[in-house]
Order: C-alpha cells, then structure tokens, then sequence
C-alpha cells in the first residue's frame, strides 16, 4: 500500500475525529456536501467569531446583518449574475460527462483515465457553453416559472440592497462597511479538494462604502489588512501570498482585485478576494430597483455615489486552510516511554483551536477525579473543555494533540499537598506547574492573543 499523501492523511482525521463528515454519508452521500461534526462546528464557528470580531466588533466603522438567503430576483438580474455567473462546459456525447472547458487540462477521460477528455478516439466534445451556476427553487405550492428564486450564490448582495436601510437606521457616515457572514450556494460542476470547492459553503464578507477619491487608498489598506489576519491567526508567510489580477481575469464588476491565496498540498488556492467594485453595484441596483442610493454627506454638502471596496473570504475554505497548516506528523521522543515515536498534532491557533483545555485526572482514585471535575465545570462556564479519565496519561494526551486542544491539565498526587496542576503545552510538550486558583488567568492570557 503506498504512504497516504498529507491531503488523504487530512481527510481521514476529519472524520475520524469529528471534524468534517461528508454531507449525507449514510445514503453514500451527495456531492459537494458537507457535515461539520462536533470539533468541525467549533473550529468554523471560531473562525467566524474571529472574522466577526476583527471586521464588525473591534471596529467603530463596519457594522453586521444577516440578510436572506432567498431574495427578489430582480437582485440577481440587478447584479449582473443571471447573465455573468457562469462556468463554460463542454459535453462529451459519447460518455455524456461535461467539464469545465477551461479545466480540460486536468480533467481526466472517464473512459482512459490516462487520458484528457478528447484525447481518447470514442470523445465527441461540443463546443463550449455557458452554464450558469445558481441553484434554483420554487416559492409557493405551484411551480410557474414567476416563483423561481434563487439560493443566493455570495453574501454580498444583501449588503447593497441594505445599503440605504443602513444609512437611515443608524448614525453611521461614509466611509463604512456592512459585513455578513453566511451560506451561499453554487452549481458546481467540478466540485473538488475535499470542502475546497463545494455546492454550499460559507462566505464571511464586508462592503466598505467610501468616497471614491478616496477609494484606492482604501483598496490597498482593506489588501493588507486581510492579508495580515491570516498571518495572525497562524499562516506562514511562505505559505501566504498576495496575487493582483490581470485585466482579462477581473470579474464583470471589478475594477481591480488581489487573491490572498494559500499553498495548499496540491497547489495555490484562493481563499479571499479583495475587490474594488466601484460604483457597479449601487448604480445597478438604483436602476432596477427605481430607488436612490446616493449619498449626501452633510458636511461637504456633497451628493455622490460610493465606491465600494470587498474582502470577500471563504469561512470554510479558510477553514481547510487552517487545518491544513496545523497539521504534523511530528517526530517525537515519547513523553512517557522516553522512546522516539511519531505524534499528529494540529497546531491550530489558540483562538481557532474548537477545545480550549482537556482536564485529566492522573489515576482514578484518591480524590483526582472529584478534584479534576470541579476543575473542569468551573472552567467551562468560559470557554470549551474536556474531561477525560479514560486510559493511559500519554495516551490522553495524543488524543488532545491531534484535535488541536493547545492545553492539558493533569490532576495528580501533589495537587491535594499544594493546590496545583500541571498544565502542558501542545506545541513544546512543555509541563508547568500552575497553582488552581490562577488556572483560568493562565489560560485566558494565553487564550486571547
Ligand atoms: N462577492 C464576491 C464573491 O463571492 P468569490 O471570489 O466568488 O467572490 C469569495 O467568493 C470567496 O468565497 C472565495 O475566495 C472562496 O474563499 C469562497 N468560495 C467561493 N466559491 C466557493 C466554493 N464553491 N466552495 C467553497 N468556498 C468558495
């Protein structure tokens, strides 16, 4: 059998750990599905807890929505995707599969794997069309083709059709961003890289409204903040780059674009756009909708269009980007046995991480586990942790290293002499003594940075 590669290794510690199950999975699954299982739900819900707090929370200028996931169709046509959202494919009539004509390249022939579709002498590739790539359902008990809606395929467009409901319900001024973060929902053809690329995923997106002299500048600092919140919460910068589009790649709304793109196993991937989107969008929703959405700053006595600047980001692609950057198999010498050994460890981001400490007794007996639990439930009116008594302390201790838990308690014969613990590190295996009555200051220091 030969050695898993890193991605395979990946994806079976998802499921077998309770990160990420495929969508469906009793009935063989549905793909570009996916479930999150109980660590999996911690970690996104920490990545989007972290975005949220970073753009809306911890900022005076950008404020959040949630808007529906349905909207008027109208929207869609407003916006440029009923028309633009679409993936050119190809059909091979003999074999009836259809590919992404631009990833011909790396698709393979469904009959000779060995080969690209075309190349095998029974292909009849058609010619490329368009295939648009939102979902459709039907409003009501009667499907007419009046109450066909859409499954919103970005988060974006409720911040524009919000964008007057905004300025008139709150004092904020120009220059200001609505974020929301989400599910969307796209017809993929080729959904693929595990939860890379799947049919309904999550976005977390801002749209800053600004002057539009004032617009590149803001273009460049919303760039390199995004940029550097990644870098934060524990990507290397060798893994972490910055990519400008070139004009025949910008999008339909765009004015310009950089990708912050992550070095996956199999290559670069995009895990958020930042998007100068000037004034398309405000300007297209003004004439389907009939409604103004200038803006009149009472200042400068000027009326004016904004430009608007997007960080568009992926809560869950960016999820797979930190797991993928956590994950080592880690040569070790065994913290009991003293023998050289291999430990999976995911060093995850102690913001990221979903289980924040594990508490152990050492042995089940001379009051470790009254003491451990009384630990345990007074530590969990803060924030997620676990108990465990179960086996082998090394043991336990692996188990922790590969959900990513940064920190370990352990409860043992001196904690009755002198009322402490020993807490260790996930990363330097490190064991400190730390006296009960600090335990939460000790971790909430080194939880919050
Ligand atoms: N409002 C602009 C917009 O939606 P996008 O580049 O199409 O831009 C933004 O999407 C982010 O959403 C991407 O950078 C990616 O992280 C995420 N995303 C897009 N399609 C996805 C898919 N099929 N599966 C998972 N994430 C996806």
């Amino acid at each position: 059998m030969p050695e898993p590669t890193v991605m395979e290794k990946i994806v079976s510690l998802c499921k077998r750990r309770g990160f990420i199950y495929p969508g469906s999975d009793i009935y063989g699954g549905l793909q570009g599905t996916w479930d999150y299982g109980p660590l999996g739900v911690e970690l996104l819900r920490n990545i989007k807890n972290a975005w949220w707090r970073d753009m809306v929370t911890g900022r005076d200028d950008v404020v959040g929505i949630e808007t529906a996931i349905l909207m008027n169709r109208t929207v869609w046509q407003a916006s440029g995707h009923e028309v633009n959202f679409t993936d050119p494919l190809v059909d091979c009539k003999a074999c009836k599969a259809r590919f992404r004509a631009d990833q011909i390249d790396e698709s393979q022939c469904p009959r000779k794997p060995s080969k690209k579709p075309g190349e095998h002498t029974d292909c009849q590739l058609t010619e490329a069309r368009k295939f648009n790539m939102m979902l459709k359902t039907t409003l009501g008990p009667v499907e007419e083709s009046g109450q066909e809606v859409f499954l919103r395929p970005e988060t974006a467009q409720g911040m524009f059709v919000n964008f007057k409901n905004v300025c008139d319900s709150t004092r904020i001024k120009v220059p200001f961003g609505i974020a929301q973060m989400g599910k969307s929902f796209r017809n993929e053809i080729t959904p693929k890289q595990f939860i890379f690329r799947s049919r309904e995923f999550e976005q977390m997106e801002m749209e800053f409204f600004c002057h539009p002299s004032t617009s590149l500048e803001w273009y460049a600092t919303w760039r390199d903040a995004r940029f550097k919140w990644y870098k934060d919460l524990g990507i290397k910068s060798d893994k972490l780059r910055l990519r400008e589009h070139a004009k025949e790649e910008l999008s339909h709304y765009s004015q310009g674009t950089s990708d912050i793109e992550y070095l996956f196993p199999w290559g670069w991937g995009e895990l958020e756009g930042i998007a100068h989107r000037g004034d398309y969008d405000l300007k297209q929703h003004m004439q389907y909708s009939g409604k103004d959405l200038s803006y009149f700053n009472d200042e400068t006595k000027e009326r004016f269009i904004p430009h608007v600047i997007e960080p568009a980001a992926g809560a869950t692609r960016s999820l797979l980007a930190f797991l993928c950057e956590a994950y080592e198999d880690q040569k070790i010498v065994d913290e009991e046995s003293k023998k050289e050994d291999t430990r999976t460890v995911l060093h995850l981001h102690p913001r990221l991480a979903p289980v924040k400490a594990a508490i152990f007794p050492l042995v089940k007996k001379d009051g470790m586990p009254e003491r451990a639990m009384a630990i345990y439930k007074d530590l969990q009116k803060h924030f997620p942790v676990f108990y465990d008594e179960k086996g082998a302390v090394g043991r336990r201790y692996r188990r922790q290293d590969e959900a990513g838990t940064p920190f370990c308690l352990t409860i043992d014969g001196q904690t009755a002499q002198d009322n402490s613990v020993t807490v260790r590190d996930r990363d330097s295996m490190a064991q400190q003594r730390v006296a009960c009555d600090k335990i939460l200051l000790y971790l909430l220091e080194r939880l919050t940075v």
